[in-house]
């Protein structure tokens, strides 16, 4: 609502000035004549100086329209860049007053009224900022795995069996039958080995929560590996090396650098080896930190650590933690037992101050007969899983994996107080829209 001065023709040369992106500027731009479109994310009038920052996704430009023939006051512009506007057009004007967008999506409006309005919502610096470090950090993870020689794969979302516990299973009717929304791609990704070698996939899953953490999806970016004749600790080391790689790729690219330091100014990468810390020793430390489970008693071996303990955990620790060897009874039926307690499986979750757990993982039974038992011990019809069991028939090996969720993640990374955040349409309890 801003009222435009009157732009000043001026005669454009004999060829149109290019067209150019708002991305970090090229050093021959300077004093060039350009064209530039885009939207304008603010404007300030000063009496006969009008100043727009105009944006095209790809960066902010400050403009300067004036229709006074004289140098307009000195500012600091976004990358020490000022376009002095002598001819605009407008393409399509925006609604103002109550329909501004800044009315529908104030900074203190409720969550709900900023999560209908999303689309809008996502214009904002802050938001936009996270879409591009998620976007850096996919491009990361794809070369940290295409550097360690793993493929890339493509499981299906649709499926006939769960992975993580029939809970929290979304189930539709396919042609007649019973299906569902993937959980985790790992049972397919542990058939592609015998011929495709390592292998990761970056797909959603599906998880129909019950309840609303800050957490909780019902629909995430999984990102998933699985690697081959490997053992226990050269799972964590691969960890390790992957989350380190995935950190470095994405500082080393110095806007996705801005905007991380923008979003969390603390953030340090973290520092290697990560802390390796046993399930029960996990438990002691509850214990003496009087941390209580969830029914307010002091904690015991056996116990499914809480989310909330979990993360006054890891935010005491303060640093990445490698939280290892689970009791058998509290995890999913796929995972091997440790060979020195027959208790605790070689399954582990990494746990990242301020979101907890970002990553699940385990090797795998890969013994026939031990897998059936852990099918009857669950309840579980084998009958649908013939083509997961049938790997323990022909050529076995000993091969573990995990799954990574994306926007914890990013959480962690961007210190972002919810996933939700982290997720351009996010999904959870009670919101499929927009
Ligand atoms: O620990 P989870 O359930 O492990 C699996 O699905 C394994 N089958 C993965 C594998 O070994 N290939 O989930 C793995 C990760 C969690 O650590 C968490 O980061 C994320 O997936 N995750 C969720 N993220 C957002 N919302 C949810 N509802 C999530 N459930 C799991």
């Amino acid at each position: 609502d801003i009222s435009l001065p009157k732009p000043v023709r001026v005669r454009l040369d004999v060829t149109d000035p290019a067209i150019i992106k708002l991305r970090t500027p090229e050093s021959d731009e300077a004093g060039t004549r350009v064209r530039v479109l885009g939207r304008v994310h603010r404007a300030r009038a000063q009496k006969d100086v009008v100043f727009i920052t105009l944006t095209d996704g790809y960066g902010y430009l400050q403009c300067v329209l004036t229709d006074a023939r004289r140098a307009p006051p000195k500012q600091h512009a976004p990358n020490d860049r000022e376009l002095h506007a002598d001819f605009f057009e407008i393409i399509g004007k925006a609604a103002g007053d109550k329909e501004a967008i800044t009315t529908r999506v104030a900074p203190d409006a409720d969550p709900q009224t900023l999560y209908d309005n999303r689309h809008l919502v996502l214009r904002g610096e802050t938001s936009s900022s996270v879409m591009k470090v998620r976007a850096a950090t996919l491009r990361a993870f794809r070369k940290a795995f295409e550097e360690t020689r793993m493929l890339e794969v493509t499981p299906p979302a649709m499926v006939q069996t769960q992975v993580e516990g029939g809970s929290t299973l979304f189930g539709f009717d396919y042609y007649g039958e019973n299906a569902y929304l993937t959980q985790s791609s790992q049972l397919y990704l542990e058939t592609c080995l015998p011929s495709l070698g390592d292998v990761y996939c970056v797909c959603p899953s599906f998880r129909a929560e019950k309840s609303l953490t800050r957490r909780h999806l019902s629909e995430y970016t999984h990102i998933e590996a699985e690697l081959d004749f490997i053992t226990f600790t050269d799972l964590l080391d691969h960890l390790e090396d992957v989350i380190c790689r995935v950190i470095d790729y994405t500082l080393a690219e110095p806007e996705i650098a801005g905007y991380i330091k923008q979003l969390n100014p603390d953030f340090k990468p973290p520092s290697r080896p990560f802390r390796r810390m046993k399930y029960d020793d996990a438990i002691q430390w509850l214990i003496e930190h009087e941390i209580p489970n969830e029914e307010g008693q002091p904690h015991q071996f056996g116990d499914d650590i809480a989310e909330a303990a979990e993360r006054r955990m890891t935010d005491i620790i303060n640093q990445p933690i490698f939280l290892t060897h689970f009791p058998a009874n509290i995890k999913a039926f796929y995972m091997k037992k440790a060979p020195e307690d027959r208790r605790v499986t070689e399954s582990v979750d990494v746990l990242m101050p301020g979101v907890g757990e970002i990553v699940g993982g385990s090797m795998r039974m890969d013994d026939w007969d031990e897998l059936m038992a852990a099918y009857k011990h669950e309840g579980m019809d084998p009958s649908p899983y013939y083509w997961y069991t049938d790997q323990r028939k022909y050529g076995t090996s000993p091969h573990g994996g995990y799954g990574l969720g994306l926007e914890r993640f990013l959480a962690w990374l961007c210190a972002r107080y919810t996933v939700r955040d982290c997720s351009l349409y996010p999904r959870y309890t009670g919101r499929c829209t927009p």
